[in-house]
């Protein structure tokens, strides 16, 4: 079996920038609360007539042109989402359409914010079994449109913009043997569905019976429970991978996790001992972006040359379902 490696990552983030000032005017809310409780002090919104597979292939054609790769050249395709262009068909078949990629696999996953990290697994089983040899992962939200913009337990936190990484065999492997994605961790646990979904639009709660007040096709969170579970297992599932990998905190030169409020990833790096140098944070200009959330921060790490060959990186997320992990890379 060959492992994977990242061979080039994209982000595309919308240009509209909603600021915490705004908010201020929207819903009963302060800039100094969102900033003290969450970190954020503002988010992208995508423009009205575009959609999310728009985000999604500005994101893969990025990541294919860092890789040097034309979008022809790709075997199959992966969107992790929970907002889609539409419930059917894929948003990946749209991604394929706009970049020209011609007729390759194309599908979406649903892990919410973990959703990049199962389809970082799922691309490296594919190019481990030999099935392909170029995989493009996109992790792409548009959640301004399912946010309840009454609401402000909710509204304040997210934000809209997708992130891409091409996996392709570390073909240098008898050079550096430990290149690559070194090894992953999935979880999950159903017991959280409720404390984090969008009630309708499915097989439950057709939207075509839902009432507009209820709005019950948007974001519905306990913030409590979802911050608890989320600091327990993503630092349970770092010390998994990294006990699992003989590595101590460390021995991590950075750590891309889901950025979903700033008080969670300081929780995860002091239960997991990680020291806040280790830890890469830009939910301050994105706020939570989901799924998308932790290919933006990787692009922009690996951009501003804070990502060195040579270094090893922990990637990990949590989010609805309940649904987690974490992956070990070494770029
Ligand atoms: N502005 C002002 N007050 C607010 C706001 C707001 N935007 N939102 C809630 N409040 C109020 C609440 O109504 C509550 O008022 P009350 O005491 O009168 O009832 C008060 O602030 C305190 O609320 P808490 O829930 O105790 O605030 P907490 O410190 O827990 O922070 C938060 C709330 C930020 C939502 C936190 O629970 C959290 O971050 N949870 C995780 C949520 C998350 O990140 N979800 C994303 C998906 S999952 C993931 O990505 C990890």
């Amino acid at each position: 079996m060959i492992p994977s490696r990242i061979l080039g990552t994209g982000r595309a983030l919308p240009e509209r920038v909603l600021t915490n000032a705004e908010l201020e005017r929207r819903v009963d809310t302060t800039d100094a609360w969102i900033v003290e409780r969450t970190g954020i002090r503002e988010r992208r919104i995508l423009e009205p007539e575009r959609v999310t597979s728009d985000l999604a292939a500005a994101a893969g054609l990025a990541a294919c042109r860092s890789a040097g790769l034309a979008p022809s050249d790709l075997q199959c395709i992966i969107v992790a989402t929970v907002t889609p262009d539409s419930p059917l068909p894929s948003t990946a078949v749209s991604v394929q359409q706009k970049l020209g990629a011609g007729c390759c696999p194309a599908f979406d996953i649903t892990a919410a914010c973990a959703g990049f990290l199962y389809g970082l697994a799922i691309a490296d089983g594919f190019i481990r079994s030999g099935q392909f040899t170029h995989v493009l992962v996109i992790g792409v939200e548009v959640l301004s449109r399912v946010l309840d913009w009454r609401d402000r337990n909710t509204c304040v936190l997210f934000g809209d913009g997708a992130g891409a990484v091409v996996l392709g065999p570390a073909l240098n492997l008898d050079r550096v043997p430990c290149r690559g994605i070194i090894s992953v961790d999935l979880a999950a646990d159903g017991r959280g569905a409720n404390d984090l979904l969008i009630p309708a639009g499915g097989s439950r709660q057709p939207t075509s019976v839902c009432t507009a007040s209820e709005m019950l096709h948007t974001v519905k969170m306990n913030g409590k429970s979802v911050f608890g579970a989320a600091v327990r297992h993503m630092a349970a599932s770092c010390r998994k991978t990294l006990s699992d990998n003989g590595l101590r905190p460390a021995d991590v030169d950075l750590v891309i996790a889901h950025q979903a409020n700033i008080r969670i990833l300081e929780a995860v790096a002091d239960r997991v001992g990680l020291s806040a140098e280790q830890l890469y944070v830009n939910v301050q200009r994105y706020g939570n972006t989901s799924s998308a959330s932790v290919p933006i921060a990787l692009d922009e790490a690996v951009r501003d040359g804070r990502v060195q060959p040579g270094m090893t990186l922990l990637l990990c997320a949590f989010g609805a379902g309940f649904a987690w992990g974490s992956a070990l890379v070494r770029w």
